[in-house]
């Protein structure tokens, strides 16, 4: 038996989570979807689903799952509504937009019974399982520093919802969280700081430029930055530990390397470098001999986007636990906030989770 899929959004994420499940999950039919705008329902109808003019139309069908893609300041009350109207929810990221609103919801999923979870897809991106797999193999030593970074540099369209404060727009929402998640589940500790510089360099109310550094139990920072306006890039990933360097440079993890410290001691490898005004041994660097290279750790078997919607069906079957826990969505939730909170503040905020 299939289960049956509904579309609450139809905009850019909507049409793609539709597409890709009609064409990619076997166990789920897109049954019907709902939008606010006449368009987006007349694009629906027009690529061959079933579409209601009203939410409470859509919620009267037999769905069993929702996927909420509208403006993140409608997630919560979608939600709270899809799980008390008997049906499973899949909610676009961001969650909600504060700790309130997700335990409000987290309570109605404990107490309806039914599955809440975010679509975190970036955790099937492959660039981000080839760098859990270098902190995980250790072959760089211990972690002490991480950096995540994405650039392009045509900002937001000024006239959407992404550039209003109150739809819950800004750059921290929109791929912040997605980068936050990735750190999260790759660093096995809990984060004890975190501090945030959110810039507006082209829109009026929200961030279109984002750098979050967070502070782990053991001293490790793991940084993550994201840029709208910059021409340049540097690599997507830059891991250091205490006997090595990583860097991914793209996103499909075909560029990168992996240079590991030999057992030639600092004292042995002394030098010097000269600048443009003056000297500095400090600024010697290795001479590449005495550094192995090792390929990066492409995965035996790549990750799939399908096994997001493969667990949450395995979920409602009552066969599996949920990939993207609740425990997970309320930790990012909280470093999200905290997050925007020490921009607001300059400050650098605690955190004890
Ligand atoms: N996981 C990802 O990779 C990813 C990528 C892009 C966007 N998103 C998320 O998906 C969500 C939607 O983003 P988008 O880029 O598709 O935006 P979008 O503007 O393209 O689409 C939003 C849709 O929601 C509809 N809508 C607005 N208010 C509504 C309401 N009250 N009820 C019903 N429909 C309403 C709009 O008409 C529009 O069609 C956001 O939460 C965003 O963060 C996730």
């Amino acid at each position: 038996m299939k289960h049956k899929l509904g579309i609450i959004g139809y905009g850019t994420m909507g049409s793609w989570h539709a597409e890709n499940v009609r064409d990619r999950i076997a166990g789920l039919d897109v049954a019907v979807v709902y939008d606010i705008d006449p368009k987006k329902r007349e694009k629906a109808s027009a690529d061959g689903f079933c579409v209601y003019d009203t939410a409470e139309d859509f919620f009267k069908t037999d769905i069993d799952l929702v996927l909420i893609a509208t403006p993140n300041n409608f997630h919560k009350d979608y939600s709270v509504m899809a799980m008390e109207k008997g049906k499973n929810v899949v909610c676009e990221k961001p969650a909600c937009m504060s700790v309130k609103e997700l335990e409000e919801v987290l309570a109605v999923s404990k107490k309806t019974g039914k599955l809440y979870t975010i679509h975190q897809n970036r955790r099937f991106d492959v660039d981000y399982v080839i760098a859990k797999k270098i902190v995980e193999e250790g072959k760089i030593g211990k972690l002490f520093m991480l950096e995540s970074r994405l650039y392009s540099n045509r900002g937001f369209s000024k006239g959407g919802w992404k550039a209003k404060y109150e739809t819950g727009g800004g750059l921290l929402y929109d791929w912040g969280i997605h980068l936050l998640d990735q750190i999260m589940c790759m660093i096995p500790e809990n984060p004890v700081s975190v501090f945030a510089e959110l810039h507006k360099v082209y829109m009026q109310e929200v961030d279109d430029v984002c750098c979050v550094t967070i502070t782990f139990e053991s001293g490790l920072t793991a940084r993550f930055l994201c840029d709208l306006w910059c021409h340049i890039k540097e690599a997507r990933w830059h891991i250091q530990g205490d006997k090595g360097t990583a860097v991914i440079n793209d996103w499909f993890g075909q560029e990168g390397k992996m240079l590991q410290t030999t057992d030639v001691g600092v004292e042995e490898s002394v030098g010097c470098i000269y600048t443009y005004n003056g000297l500095s041994t400090s600024m010697y660097s290795r001479p590449i001999q005495e550094l192995n290279e090792l390929p990066l750790p492409l995965p035996a078997v790549y990750p799939r986007w399908e096994e997001f919607y493969e667990n949450v069906i395995n979920v409602i079957e009552g066969r599996a636990d949920q990939i993207i826990t609740h425990e997970q969505i309320l930790k990012d939730m909280k470093v999200l906030m905290a997050a925007f909170e020490s921009a607001r503040t300059q400050t650098v905020v605690k955190l004890s989770l």
